[in-house]
């Protein structure tokens, strides 16, 4: 398959689209970054990498992380995990409280607001430092330390944080967080504010391409019947109240980050990442959206 020649016509027609999406605001510190950033990045289980424009540079991940930690609560808890965290798309907002007040406290998902910080609750109970290890837990994944978080997002979501005290409070009542919300809270926050880049998160996707072996040695870190889950639930969960049209319309499992960043993955094949950080309505990034679709339809490949 020639994909730098894909991703180049990509880059090219992306060049000349009139994004009319908007940067994040919510977090103040998000909505500094150039609108104008774009890059993607693609590693191939096979044949290497392919990649565009700003692909090197790191941003805001964002809720990019809440696979990560999924995937590290899966190791440390097995399927009791889902006692307290449903797989079901939302169809709501990611930040959203009202489906939780009639589901007695229990999050649709994983990868709304509500359900990562369930299962970050649940890190926190099993880990002594839950920070350090999710970040460990990602530089194995990358085969490098050189991966932390940006301080000035930290602080600035730290501030703006109502409504995801307000989802830790009313879980809280229900008896589904069990550690204290301001920790639970923080860690959420920390795991928010990761910065990678495209190639870096193309890298550590590829767990999610590879079966749950590191492609770097071959180690199995995530045993392949759990990777198959987490897969399924970006298939499903992944884009909030727009995963079913990222699915219709890219046909790959994923996962968007309000940082402009969206990570795809054809298992068997490759892990993809790309940023511009204008998000549409519904918080995904717009042209990210497109570049997959295009990626998809001129490969001619996709798990549909
Ligand atoms: O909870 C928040 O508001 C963010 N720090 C994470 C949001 C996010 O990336 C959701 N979306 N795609």
């Amino acid at each position: 398959m020639e994909y730098q020649k894909i991703l180049t016509s990509i880059q090219n027609e992306i060049s000349s689209i009139d994004n009319t999406g908007k940067v994040a605001s919510y977090i103040p510190e998000l909505a500094k970054v150039d609108a104008a950033k774009l890059g993607m990045h693609l590693h191939c289980i096979n044949s290497g990498h392919y990649h565009f424009g700003d692909n090197t540079e790191k941003f805001s991940i964002q809720s990019i992380s809440k696979v990560f930690a999924l995937t590290k609560a899966m190791l440390l808890l097995g399927d009791d995990l889902f006692e307290r965290v449903d797989v079901e798309p939302s169809g709501d907002p990611f930040n959203s409280l009202v489906q939780l007040e009639y589901e007695n406290g229990i999050p649709r998902n994983p990868f709304i607001n509500a359900g990562a910080l369930v299962v970050c609750d649940i890190l926190v109970s099993k880990l002594e430092n839950p920070k350090n290890d999710l970040l460990d837990f990602i530089h194995k994944l990358v085969n490098s330390k050189n991966i932390g978080i940006n301080r000035n997002v930290f602080e600035s979501e730290k501030k703006h944080s109502h409504r995801n005290m307000s989802l830790l409070n009313l879980m809280k009542a229900f008896g589904n967080i069990k550690n204290n919300i301001e920790i639970v809270l923080d860690l959420y926050i920390h795991l928010c504010s990761i910065e990678m880049s495209c190639e870096e998160l193309s890298k550590a996707f590829m767990i999610y391409a590879n079966g749950g072996k590191l492609l770097y040695n071959q180690e199995q870190i995530v045993p392949s019947r759990k990777v198959k889950r987490i897969n399924a639930i970006m298939q499903t969960c992944g884009f909030y109240d727009e995963a079913g049209e990222f699915s219709f319309r890219v046909g790959l499992p994923g996962k968007s980050g309000v940082g402009g960043g969206i990570v795809a993955v054809h298992p068997g094949q490759y892990a993809v990442t790309v940023w511009s950080p204008p998000l549409n309505p519904k918080g995904n990034s717009e042209l990210g959206m497109y570049s997959l679709e295009q990626l998809t339809t001129l490969t001619g490949l996709s798990i549909f």
